[in-house]
């Protein structure tokens, strides 16, 4: 089983694909152990509360200076000890000392086919307004392993959506949630619990020898 810890920001619909995913057994041997915001009024808390899993709200405006929330989000995520972290729409910059603490054991969605529109600056509605002022005809969305850079960790999994004559920011925002961020999401959390799986298996059969 792999446990997760979802840190979210707003509305949640990426947290709701991964449920959803769960609870209809798409995704096999995965568990949320809690849903961390760093925004109470999150309707993405809402969301994990009506499925019953464990919610925590940190914000860093509890907190005089940042470093101080860094280390009690981090002190709650050790006390939770999860398989992996999961950004779905987090939208504050991750600590390195969590980076440091959990090497590849935290990834990210983002909404666009990184290297493009990506970085700081670059987060929610921003990268769709970037990426119709540019004129791509092409955008998407990428699942991307957290390293102490914005948006520069390996790739596992992007998915392309088309970009169509006279979208908006909130149009193309939608389509590319629908049909790419809500998909390869769960799919590659999947991947992950697979592969823990695999490890997990062949380190029993080399016990066994
Ligand atoms: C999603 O589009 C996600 O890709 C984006 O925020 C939105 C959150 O929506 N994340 C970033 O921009 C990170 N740089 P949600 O709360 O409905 O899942």
């Amino acid at each position: 089983m792999l446990r997760i810890v979802v840190l979210v920001s707003g509305g949640g619909t990426n947290l709701q694909s991964i449920i959803d995913h769960i609870e209809d057994g798409r995704m096999k041997n995965v568990s949320i152990a809690c849903v961390i915001s760093n925004n109470e009024g999150a309707y993405a808390l809402e969301r994990a509360k009506k499925h019953g899993i464990p919610t925590l709200c940190i914000s860093p405006k509890s907190f005089e200076q940042r470093s101080d929330f860094n280390a009690a989000l981090l002190a709650k995520l050790d006390e939770i000890h999860p398989d992996l972290i999961v950004l779905a729409g987090f939208l504050l910059v991750i600590p390195p000392e969590m980076v440091d603490r959990y090497p590849n054991r935290i990834i990210n969605i983002h909404p666009s086919l990184i290297p493009s529109f990506c970085g700081t600056g670059y987060y929610g509605l921003k990268v769709h307004e970037a990426a119709l002022a540019r004129g791509v005809k092409v955008s998407g969305a990428t699942v991307h392993y957290v390293d102490k850079g914005t948006d520069t960790g390996p790739i596992i999994l992007q998915k392309a959506v088309e970009v169509k004559e006279g979208d908006t920011p909130e149009t193309l925002q939608k389509r590319i949630m629908e049909q790419a961020e809500w998909v390869i999401l769960p799919e590659a959390i999947q991947k992950i619990a697979d592969e823990k799986a695999a490890a997990e298996k062949a380190a029993r059969q080399e016990e066994e020898r």
